[in-house]
Formats: structure tokens, sequence, C-alpha cells
């Protein structure tokens, strides 16, 4: 018979089990509502970005449902300035990007919803996650998780969340890179090494969505970046939301991340809004990678 996700998080602390299961029903609640919460909000983030009716709509649910959950004591979200207390009681501090990718909504692409989960307070380094995951909105919704536990797969389905691959490692040799920003902003050293990556074979698969981009890299191999930029040396990715769940998943898959210098999960944040130049997947390529933007 089929695992449902609800079956395989019996192995694991049952408040992080109910943690993560209250996090699928709500993001499958989300995706059930892409179709009607469509348009502009004719606000900003933060980040100086345009929101979407959706990007509001997905973040005021998820802290909402969150906060009932008595789970969580505090939300550091892409679309609030500052870190939200939700329960003095709560066990777990979270990080959330409540609809990644949300340019991708207006062509129907690929979006998703990131989630870092720790006890310690935030912000923190990224080593100090405890479990991490993101849900695809994609062709079929899937959500990825680990919770130190290797990295597991499910399927949406009528029956909710079930089992669809167990111990998820990143292939290798990897087969595809992806990677955001102009070509020409791309700092030298690093135009080279992709120069090199096409020489070996790896095809260029970029779909503007960070958690499909890196979706794709888990499932065949490869390299998702996006990387410093002679424009923005910080890159475009945010450390706390975006950057540490995704590499905290990487490192657990068999693969690594880093920001040019160390792995992602070393850098200590200095605010919670902070940007870090990205590059995760194989850990031989970004070994070599490292080498070189040293
Ligand atoms: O959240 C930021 C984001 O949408 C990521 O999901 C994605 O990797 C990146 O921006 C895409 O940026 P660009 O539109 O510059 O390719
Ligand atoms: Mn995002």
């Amino acid at each position: 018979m089929t695992k449902t996700l609800e079956e395989h998080l019996e192995g694991i602390d049952s408040e992080l089990a109910s943690l993560i299961l209250k996090i699928s029903s709500i993001a499958n609640a989300i995706s059930n509502e892409l179709p009607y919460r469509r348009g502009k909000a004719n606000t900003k983030n933060v980040f100086g970005e345009l929101q979407l009716v959706v990007d509001k709509w997905a973040d005021q649910f998820l802290i909402n449902e969150l906060r009932k959950s008595g789970l969580v004591k505090t939300v550091a979200s892409e679309e609030q300035p500052d870190l939200v207390k939700l329960n003095e009681e709560g066990i777990f501090n979270i990080t959330l990007d409540p609809l990644d990718g949300s340019s991708n909504i207006e062509s129907n692409n690929l979006v998703g919803t990131i989630v870092g989960i720790y006890k310690k307070d935030l912000p923190t380094q990224g080593k100090h996650q405890i479990a991490a995951m993101y849900i695809l909105y994609g062709p079929v919704t899937t959500l990825v998780y680990t919770a130190q536990n290797g990295v597991h797969e499910f399927l949406h389905t009528k029956k909710g969340f079930v089992f669809r691959e167990e111990s998820i490692k990143l292939p290798e040799p990897g087969k595809l890179y992806g990677i955001g920003g102009l070509r020409k902003d791309w700092l030298p050293s690093f135009r080279k090494y992709v120069e090199e990556l096409e020489m070996e074979g790896y095809k260029l698969r970029y779909g503007g969505a960070f958690v499909g981009d890196f979706n794709q890299v888990l499932h065949y191999g490869g390299l998702f970046a996006y990387p410093a930029l002679t424009t923005n040396p910080n890159g475009k990715l945010r450390l706390l939301v975006e950057s540490n769940p995704i590499s905290f998943i990487a490192r657990e898959a068999e693969g690594a991340s880093t920001n040019g210098k160390c792995s992602i999960l070393e850098v200590e944040p200095e605010h919670i809004d902070q940007r870090i130049p990205t590059y995760i997947g194989n850990k031989n390529l970004i070994e070599k990678l490292e080498k070189i933007l040293r």
C-alpha cells in the first residue's frame, strides 16, 4: 500500500511531524486558490518587489493558520519587514517564502512554498535548521522534506500527499544547470566556469522559480545559481527564507551550497532580509566553483 506523508512522519518527533503535516495542508489550500486569487496588489514588499494578490493572501493565510496551530513561536517571511511573533509557547521558529517565483503566476509556470524550521531563535545560521521543506505547485503538487532523515518526496493525490521517492540524492554526474541574472553581469571567472560546464555537456534549464529550478537539480543533478552580479554583488536570493532551506535540503541529499566562499549554511545572518549569492548543486561542482570564486 502507498504510504501517506502522515505515515512517513511516524518515525520523527511528533510535534515536528504535526508542524510538517499542518504546513502540507496549508500548502494544499494555497494550491487550490491559485486559479482565483489573481492580479497585482499594488503594494511592494520590503525588497521593493511588486506584490501580487496571491503573494499577500498566501502569506496571511500561512501565518494565521500557523498561529492557530500553537506550534510556532516566530516567523520570518519574505512578505513581512520584521519577525512576526505568533505564540509565546510555540516550539518552532520558521522561515517562509509563501509563494516563491510569483512572477511565474502570469505565465502559469512553476511556483512554490519554501519553509525552514528551527528551534533556535531567528535570525541564526542555516545549519541550525532541524528540518526544511518545500511544496512545488507544478503539473502535480509535490512536497519535499527533510528532518535530517534524508530527503523525501510526496505527490498530492485524492488521498492527500502520498510517498513518491525516499532518500533522494543528487544524481552523479549531474545533467543540468539553471542560472539567474544577466550573463553580461556575471563575474568573468563565473562565466568561464559556466562555459566549461556547457563544454562538459550540462544543459541549460532555467524556469525562474528557485523552488522549481532546484527541484530539477535534485532529480537530475547539476547546478543552480543566482550568482553575485557586477551590478548586485549579493545576487538576488534571500538568505533566510530562500537559500538556507534549499541549501539544507541539498546537503541532506548529498549536494552542497556556497556563497562563493563557504557553505551558505555557515553564514551568520546580519539582518533578516539579507541577500546572498547562491550556488547549489552536486558537491564536486560546488567544490570546483568555490576554488574559482574564492
Ligand atoms: O524569489 C525570487 C525569485 O522569484 C526566485 O524564485 C527565482 O530564482 C528568481 O527570483 C528569479 O529571478 P529572475 O526573474 O531574475 O530570473
Ligand atoms: Mn522567492
